[in-house]
């Protein structure tokens, strides 16, 4: 089904109710700041220089204090089982490795904390959706872009352990009357809750 696609509202839905330390993947310049509780200890991992520059200055206008790294979501220098929510919206299409970032996401997460996520996934295959988006992601390389639409993020997360009941998947209108298929909500891993927070 095609939703009116209202970002600021999917944003403050998600992010509103995150309590305790938050950690962000790929916070660009610091969109989803705003829309945090004033209470939350926020720490963000953006690899891009130039981003990370203006996120710093948008984290110090926030006030409540920030912390901003510089780092991958492949290799989080973040202690295991220490954050209550882990953040990342419209990433996974850049990453170098899905797999590896979504360990490094349940690595990081206090057991039975959230993964909260909103991504633009793969339309099926054969799909002329599908062939744009597989020219996108190749074109993008070269524009430095790195924005694979084309992957399958949902069966990824479920290789991850985590469960998707929380998530709910929306189309949004794309150029030339494409629909594309969207992922947003929060994601659990069953295996980890209740489990001790050492290791
Ligand atoms: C499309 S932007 C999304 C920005 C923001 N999260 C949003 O919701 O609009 C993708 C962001 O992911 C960052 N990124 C790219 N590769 C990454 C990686 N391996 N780990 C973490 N962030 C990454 C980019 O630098 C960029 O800031």
């Amino acid at each position: 089904m095609t939703t009116s696609f209202q970002p600021a509202s999917l944003r403050a839905a998600l992010l509103g109710p995150l309590r305790g330390t938050v950690l962000e993947l790929g916070p660009g310049t610091g969109v989803n700041l705003p829309y945090y509780a004033p209470g939350v200890t926020w720490i963000g991992v953006e690899p891009d220089a130039r981003r990370r520059a203006r996120l710093a200055t948008a984290v110090a206008r926030r006030g409540g204090g920030g912390e901003v790294l510089a780092g991958r979501a492949e290799r989080l220098d973040v202690p295991a089982h220490s954050v209550d929510a882990v953040v990342a919206t419209f990433v996974l299409c850049s990453v170098d490795d899905v797999t590896a970032a979504l360990a490094e996401i349940r690595r990081v997460l206090r057991p039975g904390a959230r993964y909260v996520l909103a991504e633009h996934v793969a339309a099926p295959e054969g799909s002329w959706v599908r062939r744009g988006q597989d020219g996108w992601a190749r074109a993008s390389r070269w524009f430095g872009a790195q924005c694979r639409p084309n992957r399958s993020i949902g069966p990824a997360i479920e290789r991850a352990g985590f469960a998707l009941a929380e998530v709910h998947r929306f189309v949004v209108p794309g150029p030339l009357g494409a629909g594309i298929p969207h992922l947003a909500g929060a994601a659990v891993c069953p295996a980890d809750t209740g489990k001790g927070t050492t290791s």
